[in-house]
C-alpha cells in the first residue's frame, strides 16, 4: 500500500522513477539483438527474489546528463542454490555498457564487499570498454577493477560470464577470473576488434571468428565454458557454484542428496584394451568411479589430450585431472599443460581435494613444441602439483612412461597416495623405443627381426613396465582391482581429510610462466 506521508513520497517517487526505466523500449533494444537484458539475467541467475541492489540510483558522473538512474551497470548480491553470491551485471541500453568511473566504482565497491565477506563474486559482462567520454577516468576505473581481481585471486571464486561485447583491454578482468562463460553468437572477446585488425594486418575476419565462443572454447582456451544461449549459461554458472566453496578457507558444499554410486564399476576391469596402442575414452572410467552423473567437465573442446572437471566422491566434491588416450593418445603438451597446471592450483586455492587418473605416454616430440616453449610451459604442471597442499591421489591406469609419470602426480612429487591397476606400465619409456635403445645391435644382426622384438618386447614388459616392481619398491603403495577403485578412492580420501602441511614462508614462489 502507497504511504503518502512526506518522507515516504520522495522514496516512492524515486522507487517509480526506477521502475519505469526498464519500459518496453529498455527490454526491446536488447532483445532485438538477441540478448537479454541485464535485469533478466539477475533475475535467472540468482534464486528466486533473493537479489538485493545496492547503489540503483546512483547517476553518471558530471558532464553526462542523464535522467537514468545506475550508469549502465546493476550491482548487489542475492543467494544462488541458497548460498551468498556477489555481482554486477553491465547494461548494454545505457551508453553501451561501457565503462565510467561511476559504474567502475559500482563494480569495485561489490568487489571489496565480497573479498571482505568472503562470497563468490560473477560479473556479466556485455560492454562496449571504456567510456570514450570520460578518457582517463574510465582507464583509472579498469585498473582499480584489475587490481582487485587480484588481490581476491585465490581468496573468493571469481566468475566472468561474457555475454555481449568484451573488448580492448577490458577481457583482462575476466582474464585475471577463474572461470569464463561465454554464449555462442552474441559474445565476443578480443583485445583489437575486426576493424584494427584488418588495418593493420590487412586480414578480414569477423567478431565471431576472431573472438567468439567457439574460439575461445576451443582454440584459446581463454573460455571454459560455452553454451548455446544465454538460459543455459547462467544455468552452467549455477551449477559450477554448487562445486565451489564460497572462499578459501571454507570447503566445498556436500551434496545433501544420497550418493548414487556409478551404474558398472565392474566395467572397469575391461575398458583398458589388450593392445596398449589402441585407445579408449577415459570418460568410462571416470563415470564408472564418481557418484552417478556428477562429472562437470571444464574446457572440454581444448586440450581434449588433458580432461579436467570437478566430480563427488560419496558426495564430496574432488578436481579431476585425468589424460584422454582418445585424444593424441593423452600425451602431454603446451596446451594440456598449462590447462591442468591451473586447474590444479585453483583446486589448491579453494580446498578441493586432486584425482590423477593417469595414462600419459609421455610429453609430444617435436620442433613446434620445443620451439614453443614445451619445457617452461610442462613445468607449470610439475609446479602446481609439486605445490598444492590439498589432498592428491593417483590411478595409474596404463601408461606412466618417463617424465610425464613424474608429472602426474607422483609419489616423490607429493602425491598422497599412488595407486596402480595390474594394467599399468611404469617405466622410463615405452616398450619398442626401450627395445630399440637397449638391444639395437642384436636386432641389426638378427636374421628374424620382428620375431626378436616381439619377444624383447614381452620380456620388457614382463620384467620392467609393470606396476609391481614399483609397488615392492613403495612408489605405488597398493596395486587394485580395477572394480575396487571407489571404494579405495573413497578411503583414502576419508583418511586425507586430517592432511595438513605446513609451508615455508616466503612471499610467493616463481611458477614458470
Ligand atoms: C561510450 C559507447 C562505447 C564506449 C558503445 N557506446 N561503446 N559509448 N564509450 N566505449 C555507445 C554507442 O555510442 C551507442 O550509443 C551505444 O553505446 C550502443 O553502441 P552501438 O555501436 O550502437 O552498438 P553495436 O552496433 O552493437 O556495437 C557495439 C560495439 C561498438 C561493437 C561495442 O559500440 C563499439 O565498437 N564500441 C567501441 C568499442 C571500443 O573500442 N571501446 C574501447 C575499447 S578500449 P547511442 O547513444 O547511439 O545508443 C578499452 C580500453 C580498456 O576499453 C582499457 C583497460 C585497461
Amino acid at each position: 500500500m502507497k504511504d503518502n506521508r512526506i518522507p515516504f513520497q520522495k522514496y516512492t517517487s524515486r522507487q517509480e522513477q526506477l521502475a519505469a526505466q526498464y519500459n518496453w523500449e529498455y527490454f526491446s533494444k536488447q532483445h532485438k539483438k538477441g540478448k537479454l537484458t541485464a535485469k533478466e539475467r539477475i533475475e535467472l541467475l540468482f534464486d528466486e527474489n533473493s537479489f538485493e541492489e545496492i547503489d540503483a540510483f546512483v547517476k553518471p558522473s558530471g558532464n553526462i546528463k542523464t535522467n537514468i538512474y545506475g550508469d549502465g551497470v546493476i550491482c548487489g548480491h542475492g543467494k544462488i542454490n541458497g548460498r551468498k553470491v556477489f555481482a554486477f551485471a553491465q547494461d548494454f541500453t545505457f551508453m553501451g555498457g561501457s565503462l565510467g568511473s561511476v559504474h567502475a566504482a559500482k563494480i569495485m565497491k561489490v568487489q571489496d564487499m565480497a573479498l571482505s565477506m568472503g562470497h563468490p563474486i560473477i560479473g556479466l559482462i556485455d560492454s562496449g570498454g571504456a567510456r570514450i567520454q570520460e578518457g582517463v577516468a574510465s582507464l583509472a576505473g579498469y585498473a582499480g577493477i584489475f587490481h582487485r581481481n587480484v588481490k581476491a585471486s585465490g581468496v573468493i571464486p571469481q566468475i566472468s560470464v561474457i555475454l555481449g561485447p568484451a573488448a580492448g583491454g577490458a577481457v583482462y578482468s575476466p582474464a585475471l577470473t577463474d572461470f569464463i562463460f561465454m554464449t555462442r553468437q552474441t559474445a565476443y572477446m578480443f583485445v583489437t576488434g575486426p576493424e584494427i585488425v584488418k588495418e593493420v594486418l590487412n586480414e578480414e575476419i569477423n567478431s565471431e571468428d576472431l573472438g567468439g565462443a567457439d574460439i575461445h572454447g576451443s582454440k584459446s582456451g581463454v573460455a571454459h565454458f560455452v553454451y548455446d544461449d544465454e538460459e543455459h549459461t547462467l544455468l552452467g554458472v549455477r551449477k559450477l557454484l554448487q562445486y565451489l566453496p564460497s572462499n578459501n578457507v571454507d570447503f566445498p558444499p556436500v551434496s545433501a542428496q544420497e550418493a548414487l554410486a556409478p551404474n558398472n564399476p565392474q566395467k572397469l576391469g575391461v575398458i583398458i584394451p589388450e593392445e596398449a596402442n589402441i585407445p579408449y575414452d577415459m570418460l568410462d572410467i571416470i563415470n564408472n568411479i564418481t557418484d552417478k552423473n556428477s562429472f562437470f567437465e571444464i574446457s572440454e573442446n581444448f586440450a581434449g589430450n588433458i580432461i579436467i572437471g570437478f566430480a563427488r566422491l560419496q558426495n564430496k566434491v574432488i578436481g579431476l585431472v585425468a589424460n584422454q588416450p582418445k585424444v593424441l593418445a593423452g600425451v602431454l603438451d603446451i596446451n594440456s599443460a598449462e590447462k591442468a597446471a591451473r586447474f590444479v592450483r585453483f583446486c589448491d586455492a579453494f580446498n578441493i581435494p586432486i584425482l590423477v587418473l593417469e595414462d600419459v605416454p609421455g610429453f609430444l616430440p617435436g620442433s613446434n613444441q620445443e620451439h614453443s616453449g614445451i619445457i617452461r610451459h610442462g613445468a607449470k604442471l610439475l609446479y602446481a602439483f609439486s605445490e598444492s597442499s590439498v589432498p592428491k591421489i593417483t590411478v595409474i591406469v596404463r601408461k606412466a612412461y618417463g617424465g610425464a609419470y613424474i608429472v602426474m602426480n607422483s609419489k616423490n612429487m607429493g602425491g598422497d597416495f599412488n595407486f596402480a591397476w595390474p594394467t599399468a606400465e611404469i617405466a622410463v619409456m615405452g616398450p619398442e623405443g626401450a627395445v630399440k635403445i637397449l638391444h639395437r645391435k642384436e636386432l641389426i644382426q638378427s636374421k628374424n627381426t620382428d620375431e626378436l622384438k616381439a619377444k624383447l618386447i614381452a620380456d620388457y614388459k614382463e620384467n620392467i613396465a609393470n606396476p609391481y616392481i614399483a609397488d615392492e619398491k613403495g612408489y605405488v603403495d597398493e596395486v587394485i582391482e580395477p572394480a575396487n577403485t571407489r571404494k579405495k578412492l573413497i578411503s583414502a580420501f576419508e583418511a586425507l581429510e586430517n592432511k595438513y602441511m605446513e609451508k615455508i614462508a616466503k612471499k610467493h614462489g616463481n611458477i614458470p610462466l
